[in-house]
């Protein structure tokens, strides 16, 4: 009978205990103590509680070797050639990203005149106007990482490789968008419309 009892109060006292620890633990993980970026610190003898990188510390980004990479520039302005190998697969992904992140506005053309820009938002130019057609690529990728007038950066939102893909892929769609029959291979020209062979 004793026994019996023990057992029932030790198993409650194990719930509550559980209970306890469960809830206890949930809250505590979740709202923990930290240090916000750029938070003052008493604790550290500059009173800030970012630390400072390791002196010979080098990053893995591949920007730390190739800036140019990262900027979409170098010494002699906005990059004319991709700092990537071009490949059908670099656009393909190029074309998906575009379509995904840019032709809500800039249409799936690059005419300026997206869904968006048809409900009232801010048309930006044609990239098939003279002036941007001419435009290198480094002055798209450009354009994604500082942002452009009113529209914002994409830098946080696409990666570099990304940024280069989409890049080549308004290149190649510039390139579409104006070529003659006598741009295509011939063994695909037949393949158009209105083509006359
Ligand atoms: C929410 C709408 C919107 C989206 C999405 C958008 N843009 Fe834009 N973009 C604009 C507007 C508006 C302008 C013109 C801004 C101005 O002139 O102030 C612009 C301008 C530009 C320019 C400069 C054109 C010039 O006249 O020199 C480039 C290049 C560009 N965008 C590329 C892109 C790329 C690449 C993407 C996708 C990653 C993208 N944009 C996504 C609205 C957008």
């Amino acid at each position: 009978m004793n026994l019996v009892f023990i057992k029932k109060s030790s198993l409650i006292g194990l719930l509550i205990a559980l209970s306890f620890f469960i809830s206890a633990c949930g809250a505590n993980m979740f709202d923990q103590p930290k240090f916000q970026v750029n938070e003052a610190s008493p604790y550290f003898a500059n009173q800030s509680s970012n630390r400072e990188l390791i002196a010979g510390t080098v990053s893995r980004e591949r920007g730390a070797l190739d800036s140019s990479f990262l900027t979409g520039q170098d010494d002699n302005g906005m990059l004319s050639e991709l700092p990537v190998t071009l490949t059908k697969e670099l656009l393909l992904r190029g074309q998906e990203r575009f379509n995904i992140y840019c032709a809500p506005c800039h249409n799936y053309t690059a005419t300026g005149d997206g869904i968006i820009v048809q409900k009232g938002m801010p048309q930006p130019t044609s990239f098939l106007e003279p002036r941007l057609v001419a435009a290198p690529v480094g002055y798209y990728y450009g354009a994604m990482t500082n942002g452009f007038g009113r529209m914002f950066s994409y830098a946080s939102r696409i990666q570099p490789e990304d940024r280069w893909a989409i890049s080549a892929y308004i290149k190649a769609l510039q390139f579409s968008q104006r070529a003659n029959l006598e741009d295509i291979p011939a063994e695909f020209r037949s393949n158009f419309k209105g083509a006359s062979e």
